[in-house]
């Protein structure tokens, strides 16, 4: 599926990657702040870094005067990051203070994301909030004392939840309160938790379990009635929201699209150095595959799978997808 992006999301990526005055991409040496969010191994990564106008006296009205970012990701993290810094260079906020932007404010910023694309803002929001603890650090500032809450350790000591993306408990029950998700599909698309192999679905203590310990059964999602007209097996339920709601195609429309991709985006560039790429096999999102010809045991195959193959797929067929070289 092609994403259906707000003129202000096309203009602010096009500025980016021309490298137009006024805008971000980039990174400050020796900055005040430093965040990052994401891994590159998950798709999305972004460095964010910034510098402030010392105040002599008291480090807490520091102002942010400058902000920059790298990332690595699609179209809507580039124009994402760059709302962020926007945003934060417009308002000459204090880096507390830049502590109350929030996804949304990058989503209202650029006119819109689509829903798949969400998990862009809040990478942003995130390495801001990173960047901010680690200002802090460096100025001598005690958060806790001033009563910023720095979700201290929730990553590190919280019980891991997604393993795909080393997600846990404690930091996703936050993150599903702070951003109201209701279903599975809405956190896969706000923090890509669920976004790959989907074990996490309905395992014990898995997604569907906190949405329901959150926000109570009945509020959470509503069972899917087999042809029947009766409640399936568990197992049965999973597989069916794993195969209809996270794709929104049917397993074969899923597979036949991948091909079409590979077929007209990507092999196309690969046999012009000899190569070629073939499916062994899908399991919802992830894309086990087999290069051929001059991409087999080519040392860029690394690189090479994750542009050309993995990145036109993300943005043909369903940004989740995953492929793995076998
Ligand atoms: S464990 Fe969550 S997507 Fe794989």
């Amino acid at each position: 599926m092609a994403w259906e992006y707000s003129e202000k999301t096309k203009q602010l990526f096009m500025d980016a990657v021309h490298g137009k005055p006024g805008t971000h991409l980039g990174e400050i040496e020796n900055p005040d702040g430093l965040g990052e969010h994401g891994s590159i191994a998950c798709g999305d990564a972004m460095r964010f870094t910034f510098r402030v106008d010392r105040h002599p006296t008291d480090p807490t009205e520091d102002v942010i005067t400058e902000a920059r970012y790298l990332t690595f990701g699609c179209t809507s993290a580039i124009a994402a990051s760059e709302a962020l810094c926007a945003i934060i260079e417009q308002g000459h906020f204090t880096p507390i203070q830049a502590l109350k932007v929030t996804n949304q404010n990058i989503v209202d910023f650029l006119e819109g994301l689509p829903s798949q694309k969400i998990h862009c803002s809040v990478m942003g929001a995130e390495a801001l909030e990173a960047a901010v603890f680690n200002w802090a650090q460096l100025r001598g500032v005690d958060l806790q004392k001033l009563g910023v809450d720095i979700h201290a350790h929730e990553q590190e000591e919280g019980r891991i939840v997604c393993k795909c993306f080393s997600l846990t408990e404690p930091y996703l029950r936050r993150k599903i309160q702070e951003l109201n998700l209701r279903t599975i599909p809405e956190i896969t698309n706000a923090v890509k938790a669920g976004g790959a192999c989907m074990s996490c679905h309905h395992a014990p203590g898995g997604l569907q379990d906190l949405l329901d310990d959150i926000w109570g059964k009945n509020l959470s999602q509503l069972p899917i009635l087999n042809g029947r007209g009766m409640a399936p097996t568990p197992g049965l339920a999973a597989n069916a929201k794993s195969e209809e709601l996270d794709t929104g195609m049917s397993p074969y429309q899923f597979s036949k699209k991948i091909e079409d991709v590979l077929e007209h985006h990507v092999r196309p560039l690969l046999k012009k150095d000899g190569g070629d790429v073939e499916i062994i096999d899908i399991k919802g999102t992830l894309i086990y595959c087999r290069f051929k010809g001059a991409c087999d045991g080519c040392a860029s195959a690394a690189q090479t799978l994750k542009l050309l193959v993995e990145d036109p797929l993300k943005e043909h067929v369903d940004e989740r997808i995953r492929v793995i070289q076998v």
